[in-house]
């Protein structure tokens, strides 16, 4: 086993670039509509080819499929939809032979209706699982025992006949959430966790990880007093409470601490997702010491705020809070509205695209891109009766869903469905993005594509982007600038129009930098402006 000096020091994951894969969407192999993890094995080369390091992939385990894998119902098994164990073996080996890390996601907070552990619990009050989920007995009046919301719509709490209690749900009705108070609750995932391990996985990404525990006396939570306008829609009631005791309970760092301890023996690696009322806060709690997870996945650049004022103060205030630990910005996820369209509007151009990608590789952090972000695609529209995630189905037409970043991959323009599928895909191939396909980007010099795999490249030679510590200047919107510091190396200086106007932006050190023309951006120094075209971005070196 490792000890956690040793581990910390072997911390490459803070110089990688995390790729999602969505595997329902990326590349069906058997014609049945479903992308499956042959597919993504026979497109390995393309993803190498971007030059990321970590390949996350989204659930694949055995699955009723009500929240599309994210409600399992055999952690140690694939889903038929998506192949089986010696499929995933082949493509753990292939992305190994390419050099990828392959690091799965682990739903721990909840689970299917239909596994056996909740099928059991289910059965009676004292069967031996009776208490691996939530139950709680109704108030007097029959109502649910307490306030507490779930994510997808209406109360987190739903009659079971036969037990004739609630159980708590904080996301679907069909996903129980586990008793994490319960210590054989906590070794059976930490089992299930060490099966992966010993096929070979690299890490995981924890789903919802602040969801595990919930506090014991089942307190009211009480009233929001901020909005939150990071990951909840206006129109759900979720966001007027302040979520204080249905998650992000304190007993969750003990456990992410055997979580670690099991890593270790394994070098590998674990990102928690946390969306949190004051998530930067939890983030920085659950990366703290070295001795918990080593990166946490933000959701605060999945906002629809877009401004370089407000991607600043992400970054500053998770500075001023980190305690040792490690942030993994995305700006693009299977849950969230495809960046081209929620940040860029319905002009969003390829130059907008390439800014994007350029700002992401300039952030303190592990950048994690998501399937179809190297293509610029669009959020997709999709008509109602082609709707599949329940959350869209739950608050139509006000909130469209999740569908509409997750549409298949684009992979030839001239083949039926972009080449996704020979059958008919689970979700329509939006028209606009055959345009997008990889076969019309590889062949353009030009295209966000290349562009994605050059400036990866580019990165891996500049300790500075990936160690440096970042700073900002003060600059008029839309301008980000950053400075990235690194003992030893030269100073890089990052300027962002994130505008569709041409500024100049004037500092007065700015004469003594160097364009960093290998970036390969459009940005211009001249004495000390540096002059951005519409979203164009500019890199500069300062001597050591
Ligand atoms: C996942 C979602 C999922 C939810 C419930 C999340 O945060 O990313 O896709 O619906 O957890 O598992």
């Amino acid at each position: 086993m490792n000890n956690s000096l040793t581990v910390q020091a072997n911390d490459w994951w803070r110089d990688a670039v995390i790729y999602q894969v969505y595997p329902r969407s990326f590349f069906d192999s058997n014609g049945d509509g479903i992308g499956d993890l042959p597919g993504i094995k026979s497109r390995l080369d393309y993803i190498a080819s971007l030059g990321v390091d970590i390949v996350w992939i989204s659930p694949f385990f055995t699955s009723p499929m009500k929240d599309f894998g994210y409600d399992v119902a055999d952690y140690c098994d694939v889903d038929p939809i998506f192949g089986t164990l010696a499929d995933f073996d082949a493509l753990l080996s292939r992305a190994h032979e390419l050099g990828l890390k392959i690091m799965i996601d682990q739903v721990l907070s909840h689970c299917s209706e239909v596994h056996p552990w909740f099928l059991e619990s289910r059965k009676s009050r004292d069967n031996p699982k009776a208490d691996w989920y939530v139950w709680a007995n109704p108030k007097a009046d029959g109502s649910p025992p307490n306030n507490w919301l779930s994510v997808f719509g209406g109360s987190a709490w739903q009659w079971d006949a036969r037990r004739r209690q609630y159980y708590l749900h904080n996301f679907l009705v069909s996903q129980p959430d586990l008793n994490f108070h319960h210590p054989e609750v906590q070794q059976a995932h930490l089992d299930n966790m060490r099966f992966w391990l010993e096929r070979g996985v690299d890490g995981f990404r924890l789903d919802a990880c602040n969801f595990h525990f919930h506090d014991r006396q089942l307190r009211d939570n009480p009233p929001s007093q901020v909005r939150d306008n990071k990951t909840v829609q206006d129109n759900n009631p979720y966001g007027m409470q302040a979520h204080i005791h249905d998650k992000t309970q304190p007993e969750n760092l003990a456990f992410l601490e055997k979580i670690r301890h099991l890593l270790n023996e394994y070098d590998a690696i674990a990102i928690g997702e946390v969306g949190a009322d004051d998530s930067l806060a939890v983030m920085a709690d659950y990366t703290a010491d070295g001795n918990k997870l080593q990166m946490a996945y933000s959701f605060n650049l999945l906002t629809a705020t877009y401004s370089a004022a407000y991607i600043r103060q992400q970054v500053e205030e998770y500075e001023a809070r980190v305690k040792g630990g490690w942030v993994s910005w995305s700006v693009g996820n299977h849950d969230s509205v495809r960046v081209m369209t929620r940040w860029g509007g319905q002009q969003a151009t390829p130059a907008f695209a390439k800014m994007l990608l350029a700002m992401q590789m300039a952030l303190k952090g592990t950048p994690c891109l998501y399937q179809g972000d190297e293509l610029a695609l669009t959020e997709a529209d999709i008509a109602y009766e082609d709707i599949q995630d329940p959350y869209g189905i739950t608050f139509w037409p006000e909130f469209k869903g999740r569908d509409g970043c997750r549409t298949p991959m684009p992979w030839h323009a001239d083949q039926p469905n972009a080449g996704f599928s020979a059958g008919k895909p689970w979700l329509p191939v939006s028209v606009e993005h055959a345009a997008h396909a990889v076969s019309v980007q590889d062949a353009d010099a030009g295209s966000v594509l290349n562009f994605a795999r050059h400036i990866l490249a580019w990165r891996k030679k500049y300790p500075q982007l990936s160690r440096g510590e970042i700073s900002f200047f003060d600059a008029p919107e839309p301008v980000l600038a950053i400075r990235r510091d690194l003992a030893g190396s030269t100073c890089i200086l990052a300027v962002f129009n994130l505008g569709d106007q041409p500024v100049s932006f004037t500092w007065p050190d700015a004469g003594k930098a160097r364009t960093m023309t290998d970036a390969g951006l459009p940005g211009q120094l001249n004495g000390n402006s540096v002059e951005l075209p519409a979203y164009g971005a500019w890199f500069g070196e300062l001597p050591a």
